[in-house]
């Protein structure tokens, strides 16, 4: 699966136009970068193409960004020179203990790397989290539902932690491609 994982992205990082957009940061995070600190260690988990890496390099952050695809590390690491680039598969990956300040996890949903978070971060760092919910089902009933998350899941999840922000619904309505998603800061208590 990781195989496949790796070269389905390579793949798509290397031939689909739409992907360059992942360039850019995602809106959430900029509405949110009030959160952030203007200096420590930031991780993104499954980066991509570094939009966000980029975003949390200009405000200030060392970043470390872990990625299956060599691909889309080539592609960042050449826009972000001082990017720490980690080809990496996530399902077989274990975080260091209190080693970040931030920590990002947009449109990649696996599970068992919350419980890390909690574990990775130093105290009061913060954790950004946005992806897919099963309302994309309505429009998209192939979409394997285990990579979706439940109404009220990410929430209950984190429910220990110190919720800032919080809300699931639509975005990117105006564009090709609307997304329905859970999005969380919080803080570790
Ligand atoms: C939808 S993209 C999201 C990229 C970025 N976080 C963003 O929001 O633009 C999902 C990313 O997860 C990565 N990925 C998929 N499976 C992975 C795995 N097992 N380990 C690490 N990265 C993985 C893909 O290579 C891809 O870059």
């Amino acid at each position: 699966m990781p195989d496949q994982d790796a070269t389905r992205w390579n793949a798509r990082y290397l031939q689909d136009a739409r992907y360059a957009t992942f360039t850019a940061a995602r809106p959430f995070l900029v509405e949110h970068a009030v959160y952030l600190p203007h200096s420590g260690l930031a991780l993104d988990v499954a980066m991509g193409l570094g939009g966000n890496a980029g975003f949390l390099l200009d405000c200030g952050l060392q970043v470390v960004g872990v990625d299956i695809s060599w691909v889309a590390l080539q592609q960042a690491k050449a826009r972000l020179p001082h990017l720490q680039a980690v080809l990496a598969d996530l399902t077989n990956f274990y975080l260091p203990e209190a080693r970040f300040d931030v920590i990002l996890n947009f449109y990649y949903l696996q599970r068992t790397l919350w419980p890390q978070f909690q574990r990775a971060l130093r105290p009061s760092g913060l954790l950004v989290i946005e992806t897919l919910t099963r309302a994309m089902l309505d429009s998209h009933p192939d979409f394997d539902p285990d990579f979706l998350l439940k109404p009220g899941e990410l929430r209950q999840a984190f429910s220990n932690w110190q919720i800032l922000v919080y809300h699931e619904g639509w975005v990117g309505r105006d564009t090709d491609h609307p997304r329905a998603v859970a999005s969380l800061v919080a803080r570790l208590p």
